[in-house]
């Protein structure tokens, strides 16, 4: 999927899975909606092949959502924007970027966060505990060309233009008003396959509430799919989710990692996605066709309760 057309490089987006997580969708659907949007690389993926016309993007992360809206709706205004803002990064670079960073603390403008996004360490968004933005700049990089930049910008808009509804609110609520017919991509901010975590929680989100809100979906028959966990090695991260909600977990191997590599090792690293019952029921023979197919190895696992 060389030429879709993608944001920046943002620490959890699934825009390199997206080509595989689609293959677990319907072949269309009335409305996807992604109460996790991030920089909505599973939206703009399902829009460039034609799954779906309409799309919800919801993210607590308000500018972030703004700046999806401003691609979105005012292409032109938000690259010419990054443009002015990229230009000014003066001999001392550094600088500049800590001076955007301050005034986006002080005014949360999208624009400026979307020169952040493409210039701090790993498209990795962090807060300091007063929720400010305290993300360091990639010392290596000045971030994306404007050109390119504004050839992205063009493709998500042109390809979401007018079918996109834009709210910044807690997911909890996007799902309590989801319904039959629309199709809900989640993926909850990463536990990730690495480091030491509270099982209870992931970056704020309580495990027992998500485990209800899926519940719920099941409830209501409204299709799902989870991306969530993995596992590096023999390592599995994150918390299993629970067998009654009758999940059936695919596993997608994402590669290797470089540190393993660069000890000779085959560690493989692998994201887990899981189907909601909704979807696979009726479905199963179409899923595993798809799997065969696949590019990648993905390896089915047994039904999950
Ligand atoms: C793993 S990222 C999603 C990445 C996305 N799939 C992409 O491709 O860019 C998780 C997102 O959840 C958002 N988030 C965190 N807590 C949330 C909540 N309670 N409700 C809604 N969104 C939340 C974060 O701001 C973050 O953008």
């Amino acid at each position: 999927m060389t030429s879709v057309p993608h944001l920046v490089q943002y620490q959890g987006s699934k825009r390199n899975l997206a080509s595989d997580i689609l293959q677990f969708l319907p072949k269309t659907l009335d409305r996807l909606v992604e109460p996790f949007a991030g920089t909505a690389a599973i939206s703009i993926a399902a829009a460039y092949q034609k799954i779906s016309q309409n799309f919800w993007l919801n993210d607590l992360n308000q500018p972030l959502v703004e700046l999806l809206e401003l691609i979105v709706k005012n292409p032109e205004k938000i690259a010419t924007g990054y443009e002015n803002i990229w230009n000014e990064q003066h001999s001392n670079s550094l600088e500049h970027y800590y001076q955007a960073r301050d005034k986006f603390n002080r005014t949360h403008d999208p624009q400026i966060f979307l020169y952040l996004l493409a210039r701090c360490v790993k498209g990795s968004v962090r807060y300091n505990s007063d929720g400010l933005f305290n993300q360091s700049p990639d010392k290596r990089r000045k971030g994306t060309q404007p050109d390119k930049m504004r050839k992205n910008i063009e493709g998500i808009s042109r390809l979401l233009k007018n079918k996109c509804r834009f709210t910044c609110l807690d997911y909890r609520e996007v799902l309590s008003t989801v319904r039959q017919g629309d199709f809900i991509y989640l993926d909850p901010p990463y536990q990730g396959v690495c480091g030491n975590r509270d099982t209870r929680y992931f970056s704020g989100i309580s495990f027992d509430d998500f485990v209800i809100a899926l519940e719920d979906l099941n409830r209501k028959r409204v299709a799902f799919v989870v991306s969530y966990d993995g596992k590096r090695g023999n390592k599995t991260f994150g918390n299993t989710l629970p067998e009654e909600l009758g999940l059936k977990k695919i596993e997608i191997e994402v590669g290797r990692s470089s540190q393993a590599t660069l000890l000779g090792q085959e560690e493989i690293t692998i994201e887990f996605l899981y189907l909601s019952p909704s979807l696979f029921r009726n479905q199963t023979s179409e899923i595993e066709s798809y799997i065969s197919r696949s590019r990648k190895q993905l390896i089915l696992m047994e039904k999950y309760g």
